[in-house]
Parts: C-alpha cells; structure tokens; sequence
C-alpha cells in the first residue's frame, strides 16, 4: 500500500524518482507526486490517477535538482485527490514528506498544530508530518533531530522520507511497521519501499528494522535507532536483476507470470525436496526444509493465518496436512483471527502465509501469538513458520522460522505464480510431517514426489492447450454479469481462486463454493445467463462434482468443465471443456488453477480493463 522512494546524488533527481514508482506503482496507484529541492525552495508537483498523469505534468516543470522523494498512492485518509496526493509540505513549504502507512493518532497532532497556527490543505493523516517537523527543527540542532523527535510523537505503523530546503543534502528516511530499503551507489544513495524500484541503479541494498532512522547525504548512509544512539550495518547484494522486473514481451506482467509457473514448481523441487528419493527402510525424510527437530515432536494441532490468494493456498495446506500428515488443522483469515484467536497450547503450530510478508491482519496476528508465547517453554516459542515469497520482509523478522518460496518477485497485483509456490511449500510440509509422524508409508510419499516432478511439463502442457481456448472463452463471456465456480475436496479452494481471479481483474461478480453446497442457496442465482464453471477430477469426489454440475445444467446454466476427462458424462455434460492433464488427485490444484487463471487474464484483457493494476487493489496491503 503506497509506494515510497527517495534519491540523493550526483544526478538529475525526477527521472531516477519517476522509474523507481513505476516499479512501484503495483502498490498502489491512485495519484503520485515528487518533491525536489532546488535553488533553495521544495518543488513539489502531484497528480491524481496513474503515473503517466504525473510524468507529463513533470515534463514542464522538471528541475534539475539532484535530491528528491517520490510516492504512488493507494488512499487510506481522503479520498484520491491531488490534494490529498504526496508529498505533503508544511504550512510554509519548506518541508516535504512521503509516507507509507497509517498515523494513528494524527487528529490529536493536527489539532495542537493547528492552535499553533499550522495550516492543513489535505485530509490526510501524513500531513501532520511535515508540520511536525517545522515545529521541532525550531529547537533541533539538525534535520535529522527534529525527524527523530517527530517520529517519538506517531503512533502506528508507517515508513517515512522526508527532504528539506534548509538541508539540501540530506534524505531522512525512517521504518516503523512499514518496509523501507536503502540502496548503495557511487556517490548516491536511494531508499524505497521495496527493491524493484532501484535495483536498476544498484543491487547493495540495506532494509531498514522496525525503529532506525537514517541520514542520507552525497557522502553516505548513517543509520540509528529512534533512541539517537549510531549503527553499524552493511548492505547486501540482492539477487534480483533489472530484467526480472520487466514484461519480456508479455502483454502484462501477469500473463508473464502465469507462464512463469513450471519454472517455479522446478525450483521448489530442488529446493524442497533430495534428488535421491530413497526407497525401503533405509527411507531418510525426502524433504529438506531445515526445520528444528522439536518443531515436530508431540505436534498436535495446525493453525494458519492469511488473506486472500494466500488464505486459499492454507486451505489446499489444511487438506494436504490433514490427509496426508493427521494433524488436525484450521485455517483462519488473519483479520478475524487477530481479533477472536484459539486458545493457546503448547503443541500448537502457527503458520502465517503471505506472499509480500508484509500483510498487515497477517503480520498483527503472528506478533499476538508470538506475544502470548513469550516465556513459555523453548518449543512452544519455536512453533510459529512464515511462508512467503519475500524472506527479507516484515514476516522474516518476526518470526522464528520461514520457508522461502521461490516464485520471484510477482508484479501483476493478482497473485498467479506465487500461489502455486505456496502450494509447493505446503506439499513439502506435509510429506515432511508424514514423514516424521509416519503417517504415509515410505514408497507413497515417493510416488508424490515423483508426481510433483511430473507437474512442470504438465503445467506447459496445459498453457499451451488452454491459451487459445480460454481466449476463446473470453470472448463469449466478456460481457457476462455474473460467474459461478464449483469445486470439491482438494480442488474446493481452486474454485474460490477462480472466483477471485476472474472479480478482482475484471470486476464481474463470481462467487466460488463447495460443489455440494449449492442445492442450500446458491443453486436460487442460477439460470441461462450464468455460467458455471466446474473443477471435475478423478479421484474422492468426481461423481459427486458431476452430479452438481448436472444440477447446474438443469436450470439452464452454461457449463465449463476443467478436467481431463473429455468422453462419457463430462463429454456430454459440459458445454465447453477446458482439458488438463490426468494426475494424482492429491496434486490436481497445481494444474486445475492455469486454466482459471488465464480465464480471468482473457475476459480482464478482452473488457480492456488494467489487468496488472485493477482499481482499488495493492499488491501489500499494509494497512488494517
Ligand atoms: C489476490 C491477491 C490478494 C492477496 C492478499 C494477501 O490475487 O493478491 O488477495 O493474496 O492481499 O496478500 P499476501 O499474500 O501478500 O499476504
């Protein structure tokens, strides 16, 4: 939510702040703004909508200053106005700030400033910042002091850059709750909000913790905590390059990344699983996750928090642990589980599943649970894992464990490849916890294994056979109101993704449920101008998922069928099939997922809509 950069050095400041929001804009973008210093005044301009509204406002009056901070907007406080767009400046525009994050308790700041005779333009919660900042630099000795001594007056979560006209060399920038990374050049430095926006100008980077402010200057980084004592801390490199985070050639970065897939599933092959899959007694565990060995003794029950794309990849995680590891397991949206969580026990097991790591509902219910640990035995305190794609976020360092998936870093605001590295994540856990209980005889978890490398060819099998198909499709259905999707068992949280997929791209209704809940209500929206699509594949609930849909058809409905079965009563049944390969049951959702995804991809793009940045949505959503 919000995007934040910031520049110091040697160059002219707005292209580099400019190109680094564009990578940002996936965190939201509804208006932007720069603010630069130069000849001894801030300029600062904004625009409401996407960035090129902003850049070709920039075009006739871009300086040539080399210091500058920049910010795209998801709004929060306000609506997206100009006004209400960042940077915001103090009341005699001498200071500019960007921020990313809420402050909480802004009415109260705003209100003493104002009897202080501050001015407010916005109905922002960050213009209390810069205003802030003016009132304490009257008795600071420095720019970074009255920063430092702004930040002690903020309550909530934020990341903040901040420039000045009396300090034309210095670029604050400050993580509370908020990601914040700093970049390392020759003679220039940058900050952002996540890497992509700099690491076309460097790959050194340091993220700020929770509690550090830093000084930027043309000769260096100073790092302290907020209590003003110094840090020492070196920057790493990053493994991300700038073509990682580029379209190559792909109309969208969300097509690209729905390609993207087979080559994930690969590397969380290697990563997750021994070349050698043993066989017989002398059968060693086929997983290696470098989990602690007390993570798994007397283990009785799985909690996992997450949202949206994540929450469904923790059900697909809630069957696979519960069928294949028997350890009784519930999956919970973070949101609600913050607020109303399970009574603590010792053998209890939290997983918190975000992609970003930086969910905040997400983020707020592990540090509860870690809280409520505190003090309590050593294994107790070990039992809570992180599964995201971003290992160096919030999450990271919150909690004890994490397995890392290996998607890359996903631009389209629609989660496509990184939830397929989320299941990955979960087959691993749960093989390796059949493993250790010894729930799965030896030999069978090696037939998984062996099908899980199967899966990439499968998944290219798939994409090749369905880009038409699904193009077809979309093309029919581009102006449909409403979809719905069916699915059972394993495949039930396939059905609430497709659903997702195909409303939060092209904004058509879809709701996804239990095949066999419809006849209890839902089965009353059904008549011939809703299409139903149906997850059908061999295995515990085939016949069952084909009853369903019969129903369906019975009250006119159009059905799509995605399954690998084209002859007998799914060749007669369903209108349009949408073929994927025969697999095991067990593993079906890695492959029944590509279809759906570029179902929604095909209606989002044929309606002409922004299928990587669709309105109202960020791709971290660090706000409660
Ligand atoms: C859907 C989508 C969102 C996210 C949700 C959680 O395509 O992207 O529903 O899945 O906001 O995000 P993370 O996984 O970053 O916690």
């Amino acid at each position: 939510m919000c995007g934040i950069v910031g520049y110091i050095g040697t160059q002219a400041a707005t292209e580099i702040l400019l190109s680094g929001l564009e990578k940002l804009e996936y965190r939201g973008y509804d208006s932007a703004g720069v603010a630069t210093v130069w000849e001894g005044d801030v300029h600062c301009v904004r625009a409401k909508g996407k960035l090129h509204n902003l850049r070709s406002k920039l075009e006739q009056l871009a300086t040539q200053s080399q210091i500058g901070i920049g910010h795209t907007r998801w709004a929060t406080h306000g609506k997206p106005e100009e006004h209400n767009a960042h940077p915001h400046l103090d009341t005699a525009r001498r200071i500019a700030v960007v921020q990313n994050g809420i402050i909480e308790n802004y009415r109260e700041l705003r209100e003493e400033l104002k009897q202080k005779g501050y001015e407010f333009r916005s109905e922002t919660d960050t213009e209390v910042i810069p205003n802030l900042i003016a009132e304490l630099s009257k008795n600071a000795d420095s720019f970074l002091e009255a920063v430092r001594q702004a930040v002690s007056h903020l309550q909530g979560g934020f990341a903040i850059a901040a420039i000045s006209a009396d300090y034309p060399d210095e670029l604050i920038v400050v993580r509370q709750q908020a990601p914040l990374v700093i970049g390392f050049g020759q003679g220039e430095f940058f900050c952002a909000s996540d890497t992509p926006a700099i690491v076309a100008h460097t790959r050194a980077v340091l993220p700020l913790e929770n509690g550090e402010i830093a000084r930027l200057t043309p000769l260096g980084v100073e790092i302290y905590n907020f209590a003003g004592d110094r840090l020492k801390k070196q920057p790493r490199l990053l493994n991300l390059s700038p073509t990682m985070v580029e379209k190559q050639g792909f109309k969208h970065f969300m097509l690209k990344e729905i390609y993207e897939q087979p080559g994930v599933v690969r590397a969380s092959l290697e990563a997750y699983f021994n070349t050698e899959v043993n066989s017989g007694e002398s059968f060693q565990s086929p997983v290696k996750l470098g989990l602690p060995e007390q993570f798994y003794a007397d283990l009785e029950q799985i909690h996992i928090v997450a949202c949206g794309t994540s929450w469904h990849a923790a059900l697909i995680g809630k069957y696979l642990l519960e069928q294949l590891a028997g350890i009784s397991t519930q999956v919970h949206y973070a949101s609600e589980y913050r607020y109303a969580p399970s009574p603590p026990t010792a053998n209890t097991l939290i997983i918190g599943v975000t992609q970003s790591g930086e969910t905040a509902d997400t983020l707020a219910a592990l540090a509860m649970e870690k809280e409520r640990r505190q003090g309590k035995e050593a294994k107790y305190q070990a039992r809570l894992l992180g599964i995201t794609n971003r290992p160096e976020s919030s999450l990271g360092h919150l909690v004890p464990h994490i397995i890392n998936t290996l998607a890359g870093i996903e631009i389209g605001v629609a989660a496509t490849k990184t939830f397929v590295a989320q299941l990955m994540a979960f087959y691993a856990l749960a093989i390796d916890l059949a493993y250790h209980r010894q729930t799965v005889a030896p030999d069978k978890l090696a037939d998984i294994i062996q099908g899980l490398r199967q899966i990439p060819k499968e998944i290219e099998a798939t994409l090749e056979s369905q880009e038409k198909l699904t193009e077809h499709l979309a093309h029919e259905f581009a102006e449909t109101q409403d979809f719905i999707f069916l699915g059972r068992g394993i495949n039930f949280p396939i059905a609430l993704e497709g659903a997702l997929k195909l409303k939060e791209i092209s904004y058509i209704h879809a709701e996804g449920y239990p095949a066999g809940e419809m006849k209890h209500g839902p089965i009353a929206l059904l008549d011939a101008k809703v299409p139903v699509v149906a997850i059908a594949f061999p295995g515990t609930v085939y016949e069952k998922v084909i009853s369903n849909a019969q129903e369906a058809k019975a009250r006119d409905s159009r059905l799509i069928g995605v399954t690998p079965v084209s002859d007998g009563e799914a060749g007669e049944i369903f209108n349009d099939l949408l073929p994927v390969s025969s697999v095991d049951e067990l593993l079906s959702p890695i492959l029944t997922v590509v279809p759906l995804q570029l179902l929604a991809y095909h209606i989002a793009a044929r309606r002409g809509l922004d299928v990587d940045q669709p309105r109202n949505l960020a791709k971290s959503v660090t706000v409660e």
